[in-house]
């Protein structure tokens, strides 16, 4: 069993990790959430606005709320030695140098997307980079629901940045309305769709002269992406310091399957 600390625990995310965690042996033992937000009805856990007020014993801290909450969430981590796993996306530059700063003491889970399917599309996207090479134009698009903060997506992000590492020197195109120019080779474009209850799709395109091939992910629930959070809580829970992701919780699960 993994003893939970969930931070965002009204949002979306937070509702789906504690509906799964029964399930995924997991049990959440205290919440975090925005004064404003925190349900008046009392749950199975007690929920509060700042970190620094839980007493309680926890194995694993999952947050699933705003980038900025890392202001406590790596004080309250690095004092009470209790791994973190960031599944929000959204976070600047120095936000994340400080998580890979934590991560020297205490073991820190970092993944902009928590599905297994997307990790399998990364790995596919990256070997479709490597055949198809520089001849095919990349551009992405995600689609989210209405109440998306950021854009693009962590994950259209991820992507990119997994195709850059095959490609070599990218540019990352946004927008295109402010320069009348011919699209250049290197540039990966990323385009973002905000609308209604889409949960996540994400699809890349690579375009050629003749064909263009397209590999698409599309999240049909919330479940998914909550499972995940919580096999990377159980993944993190015995790990002394050091920063994972997908793939070293993914290649351990593998390595696991294979020795069997
Ligand atoms: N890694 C993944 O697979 C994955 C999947 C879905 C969403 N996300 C990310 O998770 C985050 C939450 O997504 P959501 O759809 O649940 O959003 P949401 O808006 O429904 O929920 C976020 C919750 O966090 C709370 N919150 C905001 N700031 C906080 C703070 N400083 N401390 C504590 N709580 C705070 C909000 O009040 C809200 O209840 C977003 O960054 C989103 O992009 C990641």
């Amino acid at each position: 069993m993994t003893e939970i600390i969930l931070c965002g625990a009204a949002g979306r995310m937070g509702r789906a990790v504690t509906a799964a965690a029964a399930a995924n042996n997991c049990k959440i033992v205290a919440g975090v959430e925005r004064a404003e937000c925190i349900p008046s009805s009392a749950g199975d856990f007690n929920i509060v606005s700042n970190i620094v007020e839980i007493t309680v014993h926890a194995d694993v801290i999952v947050d699933f709320s705003h980038h900025s909450a890392v202001d406590q969430l790596i004080p309250y981590a690095k004092k009470n030695h209790i791994p973190l796993v960031i599944a929000t996306t959204g976070h600047n530059e120095e936000e994340l140098s400080r998580l890979h700063k934590l991560s020297a003491t205490v073991p820190v889970f970092y993944s902009r997307n928590m599905s297994l399917g997307i990790n399998l599309l990364l790995n596919l996207c990256k070997k479709a980079a490597s055949i198809l090479g520089e001849d095919y134009d990349v551009e992405i698009i995600e689609k989210h629901h209405n109440k998306k903060l950021d854009a693009p997506s962590g994950t259209a992000l991820m992507l990119a940045e997994a195709i850059k590492k095959v490609r070599g020197e990218s540019e990352f195109i946004f927008d295109r309305t402010t320069e009348h120019r011919l699209r250049r080779k290197n540039e990966i474009g990323i385009q973002s769709v905000r609308g209604g209850n889409i949960i996540g799709e994400h699809e890349v395109m690579f375009c050629g002269n003749n064909e263009v091939i397209t590999l698409s992910h599309s999240a049909s629930n919330r479940e998914l992406l909550a499972d995940g959070a919580l096999r990377a809580a159980a993944f993190i829970k015995t790990k002394k310091k050091g920063m994972y992701s997908m793939k070293e919780l993914l290649d351990e699960s593998t390595a696991a399957t294979v020795t069997l």
